[in-house]
């Protein structure tokens, strides 16, 4: 018999999730957040979506600049994740104080961070309202990728890199290579 919770505001029973850092910049300063919200929306045109509440500066930063960089993270930038996701840019620069590496965008002004393994440059196409987060969607223009981490058919090689995945409340795991299987029915 499972428990039944009606009580949602621990609504993290679906982690984990991948671990993104979203951000845009405006003028001479960019602006990052971690982000488990994420999702992919549509093959053509790529569309990615990522879940945004109104009161992070990040919001503010990518309403204005129309467009966003996704940055998956490894296991190792786990302390990235929690700078970026439990500091707010309305009160420090956050990309200063952590010194976060970053390297130009090919398609957007936005950067991508250099430790990432994997990183979308997406122009802003809509944002919808969902309750208290609002969903902005990116076209993906390019995605940049380190190619050691994944094979021809862009799968990931868990032996090559250990994605970061949150489980909520400031827990993190990552992926086990032994576990890997290829199957069809
Ligand atoms: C691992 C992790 C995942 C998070 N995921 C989201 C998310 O999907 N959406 C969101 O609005 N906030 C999320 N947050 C909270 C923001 O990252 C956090 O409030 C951050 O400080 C906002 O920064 P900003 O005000 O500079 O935008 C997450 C925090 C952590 C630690």
């Amino acid at each position: 018999m499972k428990k039944v919770i009606t009580d949602l505001r621990t609504f993290q029973y679906f982690y984990p999730y991948t671990v993104a850092v979203v951000g845009a910049q405006v003028k001479d300063r960019a602006n990052f957040m971690s982000c488990a919200w994420h999702t992919a929306l549509s093959f053509d045109p790529p569309l990615f979506g990522i879940l945004v509440a109104k009161k992070r500066r990040t919001y503010d930063f990518i309403s204005e600049a129309k467009e966003f960089t996704v940055n998956f993270l490894v296991q190792e930038d786990l302390a990235l994740s929690a700078q970026m996701g439990r500091v707010s840019g309305h009160d420090r620069d956050k990309v200063k104080e952590f010194q976060v590496e970053l390297s130009p965008a090919v398609h957007i002004r936005t950067p991508v961070l250099d430790t990432a393994y994997a990183a979308f440059e997406c122009r802003l196409r809509d944002i919808y309202s969902c309750g208290d987060h609002e969903l902005f969607v990116g076209e993906v223009l390019a995605v940049q990728v380190r190619e050691e981490c994944f094979d021809r058919q862009g799968v990931l090689d868990p032996r090559q890199v250990k994605p970061l995945l949150y489980l909520g409340s400031d827990f993190y795991i990552t992926v086990d290579p032994d576990t890997l299987e290829h199957k069809l029915p």
